[in-house]
C-alpha cells in the first residue's frame, strides 16, 4: 500500500499538487497511475469558495488546477438533481447529521459532489474515496478539495495500492457512518481495522454486488454493524440500475469505439435490472440482441421481452459485441474467446473487472496487446484481434461519465435521506442488511413527481373503502 503523507500547500495562485505523470501504458489519455503522495490539511468552510482561505483539506488527487473546471460541471448536474436540492435546503435549516463523520467509497462524478454537498449542508464531515480506480473525474475531485472543503482520496486511473491506500485515509478519519458502493470500504474496517468498528454506527451500499457482499457477511455472523442496502429501494435500482446504467453503458461504448449499433449482434450476459436496461437501449438503436442468463424465470422474461436467449458458448460465435452485467466472474472466458469473431468488442457493465475472465484474454494474446484508441486495447489472439473497452472496469463510468445526474437524483437522494434515518435510529439496529424504509422510497418518487410538475391521481373515498373491503366482489 503506498503511503499517504501530508505537506503544506497554498491556494488558489500558490504552487498547486505536482500531476503525476502519465501512465503511458494506459489506453486512457487521462489517467494518472499512482499517487505521487503528497497531501495536505486544513480546510476551507465546507461549502465556501475558498477564494482567500491559503489552506486546504487533507487530499491526494491528480490536479487541483482542474477545480474551476470541476465547479462548473458539478453546477450542471446540480440543475437535473431538483430532490436532492430540496432535501440539501431542508439539512441546511434542520442541520440533522450535525458533526457526524461520514467516510464515503463513491464514484467521485459531478453527482456524488451534490450529494456530498448535501452531507456537508446537514452538518456531517465527510471524507471521500473512489469506489473504481478508473471511475474517478479529476475535475470533480479538485473541486471538491479547493471549493467545497471535502477531504478527497482519488485519483483517476491510480494503481491497486493507490485505491487502497485512498480507503486507508478515509478510514483513518474514524468515521461513525461508512457510504459504500461494492462493500470495499466496510471490507477493509472489518478485515484490517476491527478495532474501529465499534465506533461505527451504520453504513449505507449503493449497489448489487456491494448489497450481495454484505449479506454474505451477514451470513457469516461477521457484519458488525447495520447497513442500508440503498440498491433495494425502488426508486434506485428500477431507475439508475435500469435505465442510468442502460443509456451510460451504450454512451461509454459508442464514445469509445464510434461503432454503428443498427444491425449489430449484441450480447447482453445477465437480465437483472442492468442487463434489462442495456438489451432495451441496444435494442432501441438497431442492434440484435441475445441474452443469456443462468436463472430460468429472467431467462423466459427476456424471451418475452422479444429478445433469443442463447448459452454463452452459443451465442460467443454469433456476436459483434459482449456486454457483461451479471455481478459474477469469468463470465466469458478462454473458451468462449476462442470462438469469437475477428473484432469483437467486449465491455462490462458489472461492478468488478471480474467478468470478463482478462488473465485469460492477456495469456492468449502472448503479449500482442495493443492500445488501439482512447479507451480500447486489442488482443490479437491466433490470427484474430478482440478488443476490450475501459480495461474490462464499468465501461460507463471508465469510457463516459456515468449515469446522468437526473437519475442519481434518486438513488442519491434515497443515500441522504436513508443517513438521516441511521443518524436517528442506527441504536435500534441490529448487524444486518436492511432495505430503505418504504417511506424515504415514497417521498423520493413524490418529490420527483412534483419536481417534474407531474400531478398523481387521488383516490376516491369510495375507492380507498373498496380497496380495504374484502367483502365486495362482482
Ligand atoms: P441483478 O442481480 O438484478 O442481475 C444480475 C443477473 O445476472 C441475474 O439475473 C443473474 O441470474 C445473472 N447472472 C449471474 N451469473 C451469470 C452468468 N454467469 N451468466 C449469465 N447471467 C448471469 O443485478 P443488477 O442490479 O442488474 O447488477 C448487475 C451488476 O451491475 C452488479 O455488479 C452491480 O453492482 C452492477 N451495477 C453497475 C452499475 C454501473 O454503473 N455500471 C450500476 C448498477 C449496478
Amino acid at each position: 500500500m503506498t503511503e499517504l503523507h501530508r505537506r503544506d500547500q497554498v491556494l488558489p495562485g500558490g504552487p498547486q499538487a505536482p500531476v503525476p505523470a502519465r501512465d503511458e501504458g494506459s489506453a486512457f489519455e487521462p489517467a494518472p497511475a499512482t499517487s505521487p503522495g503528497p497531501t495536505r490539511a486544513a480546510a476551507p468552510a465546507p461549502g465556501g469558495g475558498g477564494a482567500s482561505s491559503p489552506r486546504l483539506v487533507d487530499h491526494d488527487v491528480a490536479d487541483l488546477a482542474l477545480a474551476e473546471a470541476g465547479v462548473e460541471r458539478i453546477e450542471w448536474a446540480e440543475r437535473e438533481m431538483p430532490v436532492l436540492a430540496k432535501i440539501r435546503e431542508r439539512f441546511a435549516a434542520e442541520r440533522p447529521l450535525a458533526g457526524l463523520r461520514i467516510g464515503a467509497c463513491l464514484h467521485v462524478t459531478t453527482e456524488t459532489a451534490n450529494l456530498v454537498r448535501t452531507l456537508a449542508a446537514g452538518g456531517a464531515e465527510v471524507a471521500l474515496a473512489a469506489s473504481n480506480p478508473l471511475s474517478t473525474q479529476d475535475d470533480v475531485a479538485a473541486a471538491l478539495v479547493a471549493r467545497y472543503g471535502v477531504p478527497t482520496f482519488a485519483r483517476r486511473g491510480e494503481d491497486r495500492a493507490t485505491y487502497y491506500a485512498h480507503l486507508s485515509a478515509v478510514a483513518d478519519r474514524h468515521p461513525q457512518i461508512t457510504m459504500d458502493d461494492g462493500c470495499d470500504l466496510v471490507s477493509l474496517l472489518h478485515s484490517e481495522r476491527p478495532g474501529q468498528l465499534s465506533e461505527v454506527l451504520a453504513g449505507t451500499e449503493e449497489t448489487t454486488t456491494g448489497v450481495i457482499r454484505l449479506r454474505a457477511m451477514a451470513a457469516d455472523g461477521a457484519l458488525r454493524y447495520p447497513v442500508i442496502a440503498v440498491n433495494e429501494a425502488l426508486t434506485k435500482h428500477l431507475f439508475d440500475n435500469r435505465y442510468g446504467t442502460g443509456q451510460s453503458t451504450v454512451d461509454g461504448i459508442l464514445r469509445a469505439t464510434n461503432i454503428l449499433l443498427a444491425g449489430r449482434n449484441v450480447v447482453v450476459a445477465g437480465y437483472g435490472w442492468v442487463g434489462r436496461g442495456i438489451a432495451a437501449r441496444m435494442a432501441g438503436m438497431g442492434a440484435h440482441v441475445v441474452v443469456v442468463e443462468v436463472d430460468p424465470v429472467r431467462a423466459l422474461e427476456a424471451l418475452m421481452d422479444g429478445y433469443r436467449v442463447m448459452t454463452h458458448a452459443e451465442a460467443a460465435g454469433w456476436g459483434e459485441l459482449f456486454v457483461t452485467a451479471t455481478g459474477n466472474r469469468n463470465v466469458f472466458r478462454r473458451e468462449h474467446f476462442e470462438r469469437m469473431r475477428d473484432g469483437a468488442i467486449l465491455a462490462n457493465a458489472g461492478h468488478f473487472d471480474v467478468e470478463l475472465d482478462l488473465a485469460a484474454l492477456r495469456s492468449m494474446a502472448e503479449g500482442h496487446v495493443r492500445r488501439v484508441r482512447p479507451g480500447v486495447e486489442g488482443f490479437e489472439i491466433g490470427g484474430k484481434e478482440l478488443f476490450l473497452v475501459a480495461e474490462g472496469r464499468l465501461v460507463n463510468l471508465g469510457a463516459a461519465e456515468g449515469h446522468p445526474a437526473a437519475v442519481m437524483d434518486m438513488s442519491f437522494a434515497n443515500q441522504a435521506l436513508s443517513v438521516e434515518y441511521l443518524a436517528r435510529h442506527a441504536a435500534e439496529l441490529g448487524p444486518q442488511v436492511y432495505t430503505v424504509p418504504e417511506a424515504i422510497d415514497q417521498e423520493v418518487a413524490r418529490l420527483k413527481l412534483l419536481a417534474l410538475g407531474i400531478e398523481l391521481e387521488p383516490l376516491t373515498e369510495e375507492q380507498r373503502a373498496y380497496l380495504a373491503d374484502w367483502r365486495q366482489g362482482t
